[in-house]
């Protein structure tokens, strides 16, 4: 079991009812792992349902209670009908918008297909609207809760590897940040998460260099405390970021030199 199992010296998070999608793997299950304990209501949605069931068996046996549902977040009616039944049953203190696909330049160095392009941007920021805007509606209509929004550094610079997983994310970071003022007086926060890259299936797919490649585990924990404690942007690691704001303050064309430096490609999913 690849999962961390419930130890009394783990953190606790003052979260008692959470719904994350994207729970079936890598950084999602091991956010639900890192809030399981006796009191926690979790609410865990993928596609895969044996590695769903897996995250649930290990949750269950850290004392949460689990609920699981298996749904494409491109499909608005069953993100909203999730997020709405779940919330009914125990008001969400968070929602963590995490399920997410990558795509990229090809091993043969040809670029990432129109329709590749056209699904990344439909899971990973469509997708992340879908069970936003029912959370936040029901969150601000009681005045508590936060919303975890998972982006990631592609956000901070178009790059020439995974154009339209930079633009997915971009779009998904300039939209968490606009709701997020507006949200904030209705006593919702609203944090959005800009990783590098961290170990899991996604990642295992990106065949190159992978710089401070950090374990799930220590990923979950600094974005749920990231979260709880309100922040705005939760961003690591620092070297990679700033690497990423200095190409990006760059003339584009020196910008684009930078990172075309950079060997590698990613695995069709
Ligand atoms: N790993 C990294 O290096 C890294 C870095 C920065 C940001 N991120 C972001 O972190 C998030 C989680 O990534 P990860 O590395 O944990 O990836 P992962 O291991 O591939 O897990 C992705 C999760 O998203 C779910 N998912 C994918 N497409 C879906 C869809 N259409 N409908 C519903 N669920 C869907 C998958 O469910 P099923 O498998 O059950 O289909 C899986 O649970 C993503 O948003 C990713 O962009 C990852």
């Amino acid at each position: 079991m690849p999962f961390t199992r419930f130890s009394p010296t783990r953190p606790l998070f003052p979260f008692a009812s959470a719904a994350l999608t994207g729970a079936s793997g890598g950084i999602g299950a091991a956010m639900a792992v890192a809030l399981a304990r006796p009191g926690v209501t979790l609410f865990l949605a993928g596609r895969d349902g044996p590695r769903l069931e897996a995250v649930g068996d290990t949750c269950r046996a850290a004392g949460a209670e689990v609920r699981l549902a298996r749904f494409d977040v491109t499909d608005a009616e069953a993100a909203e009908r999730w997020v709405r039944d779940a919330d009914a049953e125990r008001p969400l203190d968070l929602l963590v918008a995490n399920a997410g696909i990558s795509t990229g330049r090809r091993r043969d160095g040809s670029p990432e297909s129109p329709a590749d392009a056209r699904r990344v941007v439909a899971v990973n920021l469509l997708g992340a609207m879908n069970v936003a805007f029912p959370a936040l509606d029901a969150m601000a209509a009681r005045r508590s809760g936060h919303l975890l929004v998972v982006g990631s550094l592609a956000a901070l610079r178009g790059l020439p590897h995974s154009p339209a997983y930079s633009a997915a994310k971009a779009g998904l970071l300039a939209w968490a940040e606009g709701v997020r003022a507006t949200m904030r007086p209705q006593g919702v926060t609203v944090s959005v998460a800009l990783p590098g890259f961290v170990k899991s299936p996604m990642s295992d797919r990106v065949i190159g260099p992978k710089p401070f490649l950090a374990d799930p585990g220590a990923a979950a924990r600094t974005l749920l405390k990231g979260t709880a404690m309100g922040r705005a942007r939760i961003v690591f690691p620092w070297p990679l970021a700033m690497g990423l704001r200095i190409a990006a303050l760059l003339p584009g064309r020196w910008g684009d030199a930078m990172l075309m430096r950079l060997p590698g490609y990613v695995e069709p999913q």
